[in-house]
This record gives structure tokens, sequence and C-alpha cells, in this order.
């Protein structure tokens, strides 16, 4: 099919997601059709190249058709591409189950459960936690605490511990409802009963995403570990974005040494190849779910794609590439480049507010000058990136915050390319 051809019919079926469809199917929009990817780069049906500046949504870790990833998910295919997880396992999610638990200190996370994407991992959490506190005869510890500004997902739980309006507001009828704090400060003046009601507090580690690539400020995981370990409420962590590698360590709360009670793993756990979750959660937790059947301790919880062969063979090699290729090590002048890129950035460009980093992930206010910001309907943000794929780069803003998060493996010549190009996108949109 041409890309002509192709655009068409997605206009005249496809629903796509966080898109104004009415936008999408306009006449002269022409929408992108992504035929390939190799390394950083995305390649369209016309045959224009891109360097993936959100690594594909916040899911690609060592490039596009890593040969390694490939390879395994290849064989993988061509032995089992899915058997059921229900009451049978597979070895590619046992051995991956095994790796995961090695790369937390030892028992502190050993129980590993499966499911197929960020909002899942977060559900499981959630449901765990309060099955557990029923398990152990305190049915009423089973709130959440969730924080200003928190996106987990958009399956209902996970949706309802999220904080921003635009997305989750017009679902509030769907939800259960969440304590809501913005700092650690908001801890300490809840009341007793008030905590004796909590099954746990959830925070995505260091920066909140969907927010806007918002930083939280240092020492507040240490100081909420402390908190939950003082009153018996579990710690959730949602490294959903954060986890492999993307803010300089494997996982983000390895900065403050933090172990929490639940961590959940998705996007770039398979390298940003194929759906895949883990939530992972410790010994005490899961041996409370242990009994005699009639006793109904079962988590009662599954989906069809559990513990997918296929997945987890992508995963397992994409942990390997970390090992073969030491990412982590290779990517530390990487951070330090992206670092002096952004202040550059924001030093000499007027429509440039605030930039934020962490590892890996940068966020860049678009303002009209410092400290003002552009009505959010003008879509700023969006125009820009839309004129910096003019300029070789692919990324999706957050509103008025330009999003760049590019995989791990991205060249210090590729990183300072996406920079120019978001740069050039944005003297054209707002002048130089
Ligand atoms: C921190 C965080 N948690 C959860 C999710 C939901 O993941 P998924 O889109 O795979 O359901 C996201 C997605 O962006 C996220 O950034």
């Amino acid at each position: 099919m041409t890309s002509e051809e192709l655009r068409a019919l997605d206009k005249a079926h496809v629903w796509h997601p966080f898109t104004q469809m009415r936008d999408w199917n306009a006449p002269e929009y022409e929408p992108l059709v992504i035929v390939g990817g190799r390394g950083s780069v995305l390649t369209d049906a016309d045959g224009h190249t891109y360097l993936d500046g959100n690594s594909s949504i916040w899911t690609n870790i060592h490039g596009h058709a890593h040969p390694k990833i490939v390879q395994a998910i290849q064989n993988q295919a061509a032995r089992l591409a899915h058997s059921s997880f229900l009451g049978l396992t597979n070895e590619p999610a046992v051995r991956l189950a095994k790796k995961l638990t090695a790369l937390f200190p030892p028992g502190s996370l050993p129980r590993v459960f499966f499911t197929d994407n960020g909002s899942t991992a977060i559900e499981v959490a959630l449901k765990m936690a309060v099955q557990y506190n029923q398990l152990e005869g305190r049915p009423e510890k089973c709130r959440f605490a969730a924080f200003q500004g928190a996106y987990h997902g958009d399956t209902a739980g996970a949706a309802s511990l999220g904080g921003i309006e635009m997305f989750h507001g017009r679902f509030t009828s769907l939800s259960f409802p969440v304590m809501r704090i913005a700092t650690e400060n908001d801890l300490a003046a809840l009341d007793a009963e008030t905590i004796r009601s909590l099954a746990g507090i959830i925070i995505e580690p260091l920066i909140q995403g969907a927010a806007g690539m918002r930083l939280h400020p240092p020492g507040l995981l240490r100081t909420l570990r402390e908190w939950c370990d003082r009153h018996d409420v579990f710690l959730i962590l949602d490294e959903v974005m954060t986890g492999f590698g993307r803010t300089g360590k494997m996982f983000a709360c390895e900065h403050e040494e933090v172990i929490p009670d639940f961590i959940a793993l998705a996007k770039g756990l398979t390298g940003g190849t194929i759906p895949l979750a883990a939530t992972l959660t410790s010994e005490k937790v899961f041996s409370a779910f242990l009994g005699d059947y009639a006793e109904m301790k079962t988590l009662f919880y599954g989906h069809s794609y559990c513990g997918n062969p296929l997945g987890c063979a992508a995963a397992l090699a994409s942990l390997e590439i970390f090992e073969t290729e030491n990412t982590l090590e290779a990517l530390q002048p990487k951070i330090v480049l992206l670092g002096e890129l952004l202040r550059d950035m924001a030093d000499n460009e007027p429509h440039v507010g605030d930039v934020r980093q962490c590892g890996f992930i940068a966020g860049i206010d678009v303002m009209t000058k410092k400290g003002v910001p552009y009505p959010w309907q003008k879509r700023t943000g969006a125009r820009v990136c839309e004129a910096a794929r003019r300029h070789g780069l692919l990324t999706r803003p957050v509103g008025d915050t330009l999003v760049l998060m590019p995989p791990l493996c991205f060249t210090e010549e590729e990183l300072t390319q996406a920079v120019g190009a978001l740069r050039a996108g944005l003297r054209e949109v707002c002048g130089g």
C-alpha cells in the first residue's frame, strides 16, 4: 500500500490514543506512517528519517531493531509465542523473574507478577496491597495516597490515582477516592484515623512524567520510606517511566537507596519492543496469600497474556545488553552533555522558560517570555514538535513542555542534533 492509501484507511477506521480525531482526520493533515526503525532512527513510508526523541513514547532503550532483541524474539516465536500463565509456566518468564529480582538487594523484592502494561502493573499492586490487609485482618486499611500531578495509567484503578485534571477529571465517577498530597508536609498533617485507613502511598520516583517532567525534591523518597515504615503503610514505586536506566541508574529508587514494598515496571522492560510489565513485591506480601484453597486467600487477578514468552525473551535480551554493552556506564557522559545543551538552550532561547533534567530525561518549558506561558489552547508545544519534525526529530510534548527522552543508545552527535532540531522548531514557531 502507498502511504497515501494507508493514511486514507487510517482516517477511515482508526481511533488514536490521546488524539483529537477531528484534527487528525482533517484533509490537510498528513500523519506520518512509520515503517521502520534502526538504532536511534525511525523511517516513514515516504523515506524520511527522524531521530526518535521520545523513545517511542518512553519505551525504547537500546535503539530499534537491536539485533540481540530481534534474534531473541525470532527464536522464541519459532518455539512458543504464547501459552497460558494460569496454571502453567514457561522458561523465559521464569528466567526473567529471577533476573529482575536480582536487580534489587538480595531477598528484598523476590516475587514477580507479570502483566501487559504500566497501568496493569499498577492495578495489581493496588489489589495486592488491599487484599494483603484484608488477609492480615485489617480491611479498613484500603485507601491510597497519591501525588498532585501524578500519572499512573489509564485503567480505572490506575487513573483513580492520577492527579492531572485534563486526563482524569472527566472520569471521577469511575474512580475510587484517593488522598491527594503535594509535599511531605501533607503527610504530617494527616490524623491517626486517616493514617490507619491507608494501604499505600504511590509515587513516580524523582520525576513526574505526564505532569510535564516535574522533579520531586531530593530526599523525598527517603522521607516517604521512613514515614511508611513508621506508620505501617506500603510504599509503591511507579518506575514505569523511570525504570531501566532513564535516570542514569537502573532504577530511580537507587538514587536514594530506597527499597519499596511494590515496584511497577513496564515500558522499557522489553527494550521497547513488546508489551510486558512486571510488579515486584516482598516475601512478606507474597506469603500472606498462601493457604488452603478454601481459605480464599488466592489473588484472583490476571490477564490472558500474563508471562508472555515473547515479551519475556525480549526483556531477557534487553537486560543482557545492559551488561554486554555497559549501557549505564556509556550513558553517563551523555547525561552530562544533555545538561550542557539544556543550559545553553535556557540561556540563549528567549522562548524557553524552565528546563528540567533527570538523567537522560529532559523537560523544556516553552513560554512567550521567561515566566509567561502561552495560552494552552494554542498548543504551542505541539506546534514546536511538528516544526522539529522538519528538522529530523520526532517527539511529543506534554502540554507546552517539550520532552526529550531519547533511547539510551543515542550518540553525543545525535543528542546535539536533537536539541538543535528542537531549537530550530522553537524559533520557527515562537520567533528568534
Ligand atoms: C509513570 C507512569 N506510570 C504508568 C504509566 C502507564 O503505562 P501504560 O501506558 O503502559 O499503561 C505511564 C505511561 O506513560 C507512566 O508514565
